[in-house]
């Protein structure tokens, strides 16, 4: 394992974090101070100022994001960041964004792996929103969503859609991705005439966050953390 990617995750720092207190000869392996761009092997003793340092356990945890946050690590305009409010030891990160005005669910974890797998476009992990947006969808724009359509940055993928509440100003759309580009809901919606008032995530993959309150966070179960390795596994 790289000796920055070991500090990262004891918990020490980022992994950019990480390469600075080596440069700064904070860090040493088996006493020996540590060199940028180095490995650590089973049994290493890797410590940073004098102290030993142990790998973290990986934690993975759903949290129900709130209006307002951020899933970046900081923010100029200094709104909370998702990870502040999950209140665990472990340095948890992300697993993709979510616009600030987003809610919903939003996967937490040190897993790095995992992240990278589940944020893998080859594994076409299914998102489900809920969009609530002006107008009333019409079958045409349901079958635009579901084919395909035409983005700045090109065609999107084929989707699921239909319309879970019509109203006649505002409704609401399911619409379920395999696709993960930026503000790509709100671009779709707009592409076909139904500008978005307000975004949920329902579900990210097996995921979702029925029964928890905006804000709120758990682990996730034995069987979801199970089914998420199934469906990056090959
Ligand atoms: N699509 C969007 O437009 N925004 C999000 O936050 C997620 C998906």
């Amino acid at each position: 394992m790289r000796l920055n990617t070991f500090l990262a995750r004891s918990g020490v720092a980022s992994r950019r974090g990480a390469d600075s207190l080596i440069e700064a000869g904070r860090v040493t392996v088996n006493g020996l101070r540590a060199e940028l761009g180095s490995n650590t092997a089973e049994g290493d003793e890797v410590a940073l100022d004098g102290v030993v340092l142990q790998l973290e356990p990986y934690a993975y945890v759903l949290l129900n994001k709130p209006p307002g946050t951020i899933t970046t690590a900081s923010d100029p305009q200094r709104r909370p960041t998702v990870v502040e409010l999950v209140d665990r030891p472990e340095r948890l990160f992300p697993v993709g964004r979510l616009d600030a005005d987003t809610t919903g669910a939003l996967l937490l974890t040190n897993d790095g792996a995992l992240a990278n797998r589940l944020a893998h476009p080859r594994y076409g992990v299914e998102k489900t929103y809920l969009a609530t947006v002006r107008g009333s969808p019409c079958a045409s724009a349901l079958s635009q969503l579901e084919e395909g359509v035409e983005l700045d940055d090109g065609l999107t993928a084929p989707a699921r859609a239909r319309v879970a509440r019509r109203g006649a100003r505002e409704s609401v759309v399911e619409l379920v991705v395999h696709e993960g580009r930026k503000h790509q809901v709100k671009r779709m919606l707009a592409a076909v005439g139904h500008p978005v008032v307000a975004l949920e995530r329902a579900r990210y993959a097996s995921l979702s966050v029925r029964g928890l309150a905006p804000g709120a966070w758990r682990d996730l179960t034995p069987a979801e953390l199970a089914q998420l390795r199934r469906i990056t596994a090959v």
